[in-house]
C-alpha cells in the first residue's frame, strides 16, 4: 500500500506540470523524432506521432504504464504490449518477405497484396493512406520507408488507437465485418473521436486535454467479435493463369478462421465453457488503477493485461536478435517469450490409454487433448503440431522413434519436408518411423496441388488440426471443416485425437515409452518453398535471419511410460 500512495503521488505532482493543452499541429504527422542520423535511426519510428485519426503509442505510455496489481506486480499497458507480435505487426520479417513473395509471384495483383497485407500488419497506416487517398505500397518508397508520410503509422504496428477506435457498426462477427473490415470513424472536431473501453463511466478530462480523445464505454470492447475483424480472414484466390477466380467474399478462401473455430466449440459465448478471446489472451486481475493519473483515481475490476501471446517465439526471438536491422525499440522480449511458453504449456494434454507388448510387437494408445479454445494448431497456415514418438530399451538404446526434430527445423520421416510436392497423410496407425502423425492445414490451388503460395490457397487438401472441446465435426461450416482423411477417422473428434502406435521390439527388459507433442510456428517445408524467392531482399534476410536461428520448436507436453 506505502508503495502504491508514493507512487500515485508523484504522478499527480507530474500531472500538474503537464500543460492541459497540447499545442502541436494535430491533423498532421509531427517531427520524425530527433535522432543521430545513423543507418539504424532511419528504421527507428517516432511512436509518438499524431495525425487525423491516430496517436502513436508512446502518448498513451505517458499515462498507461507504470501500473500495479494489488500484488504490486507491473501491469502496464504499452510496456506489455509492446513486446508483442501484434506490436511488432509490421517490423515482421517473415511478413515483410511473405508481402514481397506474393508480390513476385501475382505481379498483376500489386494492389489487392499491398492493401491486404497491411489492412491488418499495418491498420494505422492503411486506414491514413486510404482516407487521404494516398497509394498503399509496402516497399520502394511505401510504408515502410522512413520518408514514407505514413511509416510512423505502421511502425506502430496494431496500436492502441486502432483497436480502441474500432466501432460497433452492427457488422462485427459477420462476414462483413472479417478479413480487416473493420469500422473507424472520421471526426472534425478531434477530441470527439472515442476510445472505447470496457468501463462505463470513465473519467474523462485528462484523455480529452492531453490526447484529444473521449474515453468511452464500448460493450464490444471485451467481446470475441472485436478480434474477428482480423482473426477471421478470407482472402480471395487466383488460377494458374493469375486471374482471380473467387466470386464472392464467401466463396474466398478461408486463410485464417480463428473466430470461427472459437465460435463452434465449447467456449463460444453461448456454450457450456463460454470463455472469450480475452479471457485466454489478456489475464484479468482485479483492483489496478488503470491510469497513473490523476492521482485520486479508484481502483478497478476486471482489468485485462495486454499480453496476448499465442505460440510464436520464433518470431519474438528473432525480433530481439535483430532489433536495429527491424527497427525494434521494445525491450521485454525475454518476459513475452516466457509468457508464450506459459500459454503453449496450457494448450494441449496427454495420456497413454493403453501400453501392452505381445508376440515382438509394442502397442501404444494415446490420446492428445486440445484444450485451448481453437484448433491446435490454429490461425496462420504455417503452424503445425506433431507427435516426437520415443521407445527405449533398458539400457537407453532408442529401439523405435516417430517425429525426431533435425537441427535445420525438418522433423525425420515428414514427407513435406523431403519434398515440396508432398505431405503427411493424417494416421491412425503408425507402424513406421517414417511416418509421423502433424497437425496442420496443407493448402491446395485451383488445380489441386499442394501450395504455399496465399493467393493461390483456393481449399486444404489437409486439415487435422486438433479440433477444440465440443467442435463437432459433423456439423461444421464448410470454411472450418476438417479436411483429409481425419474426417472419417471416428477417433479424432472434438477435443482430441486418439491414435496407435504398433511397432516391433526384439529386445528384452523393460521398455520406456515417451511421447511429446511440439509446436513450429514456421513448418520447414512452408519455409524452403518461401525461399525460392531469395531473389528478393526481404526473402533472402529473412532467410539468413531462419537459417541462423536455434529455436526450431517449442514442447507443448510429454508423458511418459513403462513397459514390463
Ligand atoms: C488488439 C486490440 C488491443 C490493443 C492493440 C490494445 N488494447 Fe487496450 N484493451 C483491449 C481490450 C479487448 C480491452 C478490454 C479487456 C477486458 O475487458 O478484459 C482493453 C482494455 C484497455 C484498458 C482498460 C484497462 C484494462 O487493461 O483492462 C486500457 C486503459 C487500455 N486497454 C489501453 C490500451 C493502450 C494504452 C494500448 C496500447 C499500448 C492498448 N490498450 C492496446 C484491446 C486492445
Ligand atoms: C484480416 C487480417 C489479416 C490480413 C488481411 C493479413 N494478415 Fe497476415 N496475419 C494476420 C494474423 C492475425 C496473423 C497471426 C496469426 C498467428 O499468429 O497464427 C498473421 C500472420 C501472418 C504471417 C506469419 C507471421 C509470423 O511471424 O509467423 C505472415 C507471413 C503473414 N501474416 C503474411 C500476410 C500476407 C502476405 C498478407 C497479404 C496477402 C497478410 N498476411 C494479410 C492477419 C492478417
Ligand atoms: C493524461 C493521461 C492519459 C493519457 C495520455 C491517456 N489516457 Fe487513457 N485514460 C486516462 C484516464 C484518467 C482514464 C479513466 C480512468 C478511470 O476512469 O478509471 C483513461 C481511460 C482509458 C480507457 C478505458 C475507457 C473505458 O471506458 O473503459 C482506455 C481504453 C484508454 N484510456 C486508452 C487510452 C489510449 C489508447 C491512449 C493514447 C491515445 C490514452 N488512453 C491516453 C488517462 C490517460
Ligand atoms: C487490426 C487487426 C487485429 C485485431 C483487431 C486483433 N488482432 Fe491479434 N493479431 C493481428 C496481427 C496482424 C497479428 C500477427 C502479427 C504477426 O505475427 O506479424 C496478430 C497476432 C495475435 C496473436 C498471436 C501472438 C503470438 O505470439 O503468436 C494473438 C494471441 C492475438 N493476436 C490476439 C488477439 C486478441 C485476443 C484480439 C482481440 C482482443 C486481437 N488479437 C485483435 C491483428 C489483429
Ligand atoms: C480456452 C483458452 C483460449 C481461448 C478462449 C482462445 N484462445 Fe487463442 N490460444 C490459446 C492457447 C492455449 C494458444 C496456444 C496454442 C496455439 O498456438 O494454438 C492460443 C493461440 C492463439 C493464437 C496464436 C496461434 C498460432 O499458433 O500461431 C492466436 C492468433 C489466438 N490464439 C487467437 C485467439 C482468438 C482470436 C480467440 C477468440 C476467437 C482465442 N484465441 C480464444 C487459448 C485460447
Amino acid at each position: 500500500m506505502g508503495h502504491f500512495m508514493r507512487h500515485t503521488l508523484i504522478s499527480s505532482l507530474f500531472f500538474l506540470g503537464v500543460p492541459v493543452v497540447m499545442l502541436t499541429c494535430v491533423g498532421s504527422q509531427s517531427a520524425e523524432a530527433q535522432t543521430a542520423p545513423t543507418e539504424v535511426a532511419a528504421l527507428t519510428a517516432d511512436p509518438s506521432f499524431t495525425s487525423i485519426h491516430f496517436s502513436g503509442s508512446g502518448n498513451c505510455a505517458t499515462c498507461h504504464n507504470g501500473l500495479k496489481d494489488p500484488s504490486g506486480n507491473d501491469v502496464s499497458i504499452e510496456k506489455d504490449w509492446a513486446s508483442t507480435m501484434m506490436g511488432n505487426a509490421a517490423k515482421d520479417p517473415f511478413w515483410r518477405a511473405k508481402v514481397a513473395s506474393e508480390l513476385r509471384r501475382n505481379p498483376g495483383l500489386a494492389t489487392v497484396v499491398n492493401d491486404k497485407c497491411t489492412r491488418c500488419h499495418a491498420p494505422m497506416a492503411n486506414v491514413a493512406a486510404k482516407h487521404d487517398g494516398a497509394p498503399i505500397t509496402v516497399f520502394n518508397g511505401g510504408f515502410l520507408d522512413a520518408q514514407n508520410a505514413y511509416f510512423n503509422h505502421a511502425m506502430d504496428g496494431v496500436s492502441c488507437t486502432l483497436c480502441h477506435q474500432i466501432a460497433d457498426n452492427g457488422k462485427l462477427g459477420t462476414l462483413e465485418g472479417f478479413s480487416g473490415k473493420y469500422f473507424i470513424g472520421t471526426y472534425a472536431n478531434l477530441v470527439e473521436r472515442p476510445i472505447y473501453g470496457q468501463y462505463t463511466n470513465p473519467r474523462v478530462p485528462p484523455m480529452q486535454n492531453q490526447v484529444q480523445y473521449t474515453p468511452k464505454y464500448g460493450a464490444h470492447t471485451a467481446s470475441s467479435e472485436l478480434c474477428a475483424t482480423c482473426h477471421n480472414l478470407k482472402t480471395p484466390f487466383v488460377d494458374a493463369a493469375g486471374n482471380i477466380v473467387s466470386t464472392t467474399p464467401e466463396s474466398e478462401f478461408p486463410e485464417q478462421m480463428v473466430y470461427s473455430e472459437w465460435e463452434h466449440s465449447a467456449f463460444a459465448a453461448s456454450g457450456p465453457d463460454a470463455q472469450s478471446c480475452a479471457g485466454c489472451h489478456m489475464p484479468e486481475v482485479d483492483g489496478v488503477a488503470i491510469s497513473n493519473r490523476p492521482w485520486n483515481l479508484s481502483p478497478r475490476n476486471g482489468f485485462g493485461k495486454h499480453y496476448f501471446v499465442g505460440g510464436n517465439t520464433m518470431m519474438l526471438d528473432l525480433l530481439d536478435t535483430h532489433r536495429a536491422e527491424l527497427g525494434v525499440t521494445a525491450t521485454g522480449f525475454a518476459t513475452t517469450i516466457a509468457r508464450t511458453r506459459e500459454v503453449l504449456a496450457s494448450a494441449a494434454s496427454l495420456e497413454v490409454l493403453s501400453a501392452s507388448r505381445a508376440s515382438g510387437q509394442l502397442t501404444v494408445q494415446l490420446r492428445v487433448n486440445n484444450l485451448s479454445g481453437h484448433k491446435l494448431p490454429t490461425s496462420y497456415p504455417s503452424r503445425r503440431a506433431w507427435l516426437h514418438f520415443v521407445v527405449k530399451d533398458a539400457a537407453g538404446s532408442v529401439v523405435f522413434e516417430s517425429g525426431r526434430l533435425n537441427a535445420d527445423g525438418s522433423i525425420a520421416g515428414v514427407d513435406a519436408d523431403a519434398s515440396p510436392a508432398l505431405y503427411e497423410p493424417h494416421h491412425e496407425l503408425i507402424t513406421q518411423a517414417d511416418q509421423v502423425q502433424v497437425y496442420e492445414s496443407i493448402m491446395g490451388d485451383t488445380d489441386g496441388h499442394l501450395t504455399y503460395t496465399l493467393l493461390r490457397g483456393a481449399t486444404y487438401l489437409k486439415d487435422n488440426r486438433l479440433l477444440p472441446r465440443g467442435f463437432d465435426k459433423a456439423t461444421a461450416p464448410s470454411d472450418i471443416r476438417v479436411a483429409g482423411s481425419a474426417g472419417a477417422d471416428v477417433n479424432f473428434t472434438g477435443g482430441s485425437d486418439t491414435l496407435a502406435y504398433r511397432v516391433p521390439v526384439s529386445a528384452s527388459g523393460a521398455l520406456t515409452v515417451t511421447a511429446e507433442l511440439l509446436y513450429q510456428p514456421i513448418a520447414y517445408g512452408y519455409a524452403q518453398d518461401l525461399f525460392t524467392d531469395a531473389a528478393d531482399p526481404e526473402v533472402a534476410r529473412f532467410r539468413g535471419y531462419f537459417e541462423q536461428s536455434t529455436l526450431r520448436a517449442e514442447p507443448i507436453t510429454s508423458v511418459t511410460t513403462g513397459v514390463p
